[in-house]
């Protein structure tokens, strides 16, 4: 068991800053990462149909073989971790309670801002999460789902760092401007009085530098991606499933054009991606199986979920 990978998955490209932490972190460990590029952005979408796309994918995974699945996005995690535990024989982590977590330690006043999708912002996930680590932190929410575009279009665009790219191009091809549309965003938790800000979908941590820049330096920025893969190396751990391999390796596959997938996600992992699995869609959309699907219709798992 504890040569299999870990199967980590995403709407797309923003999950490779979670595998990129967890390979950090537990350098032994091989991944399987799974980028659903076909059918992002999630962050819009119905949560009971990312509920269903959880299925898909955390059986592509478990029929791959993986000891233990990160749901490393925030909306899938929102929508669907609790039907995930139930449906998988593998242990499932996701992002927004080991997020919460960190803010919690983080915040100094206890008043926490999260900025995520419209999906996960809607869903309550962080400010159910943060409330059950410590009722008397209050959250303050908004969601940016301009931010994601941004993101896209920066990894499409431009060959350097995407933040350069944001401060070179922010007035020519973002409009209104990328500080417009973050002050827009970001002013109203200002207000708030928050002294941390929940960093709630896999792409901001890419806009980190020029998020940080409009909430000012006295405001600390949490991003999942390091407790999460810290949650991961405990949970291993527990389980005697820590990988002693000194030759991990890194897989991936995606629903959408593989060659873009390695070519931009090396741009997030900060490593070269050599190939990607295509995975299509009627093949995912065929996988889970009629008990896993009957689980769609359970409503203790249809609620927004966040503890991992
Ligand atoms: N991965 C998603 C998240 O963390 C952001 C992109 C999307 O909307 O699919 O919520």
């Amino acid at each position: 068991m504890e040569r299999l990978p870990i199967g980590v998955f995403d709407s797309g490209l923003g999950g490779l800053t979670v595998a990129k932490e967890i390979s950090r972190e537990l350098p032994n460990e091989s991944i399987v990462y799974f980028g659903d590029t076909a059918r992002c952005p999630y962050g819009p979408r119905d949560l009971a149909e990312v509920r269903r796309f959880v299925l898909e994918i955390g059986s592509w995974l478990t029929q791959r073989g993986v000891k233990l699945i990160v749901i490393a996005c925030n909306t899938a995690t929102a929508a669907g971790l609790a039907l995930a535990q139930r449906a998988f024989d593998v242990p499932v982590i996701g992002v927004v309670e080991p997020g919460a977590r960190a803010a919690v330690h983080a915040t100094v006043n206890r008043r926490v801002g999260v900025i995520g999708t419209v999906g996960t912002i809607e869903s309550a996930a962080y400010s159910t999460a943060v409330r059950a680590l410590d009722a008397g932190v209050t959250v303050f929410s908004a969601a940016a789902p301009r931010f994601v575009d941004i993101v896209e279009e920066g990894l499409r665009r431009g060959p350097g760092p995407l933040e350069d790219w944001i401060a070179e191009s922010s007035e020519v091809f973002i409009r209104p401007s990328f500080y417009e549309i973050a002050r827009d965003y970001l002013d109203p938790l200002k207000r708030s009085g928050v002294d941390t800000l929940v960093l709630g979908c896999t792409h901001f941590p890419l806009l980190s530098t020029p998020i940080q820049q409009v909430m000012g330096p006295r405001i600390t920025l949490i991003s999942s991606a390091e407790e999460t893969a810290r949650e991961v190396a405990e949970t291993l751990e527990r389980r005697g499933q820590r990988s002693t391999d000194r030759g991990a390796r890194l897989e991936f596959a995606t629903t959408g054009d593989a060659e873009e997938f390695s070519r931009l996600g090396a741009r997030v992992l900060g490593r070269s991606i050599d190939s990607a699995e295509n995975v299509t869609l009627p093949d995912l959309e065929s996988l889970p199986s009629t008990r896993l699907l009957a689980l769609l219709d359970d409503p203790t798992l249809t609620e927004a979920t966040s503890c991992a």
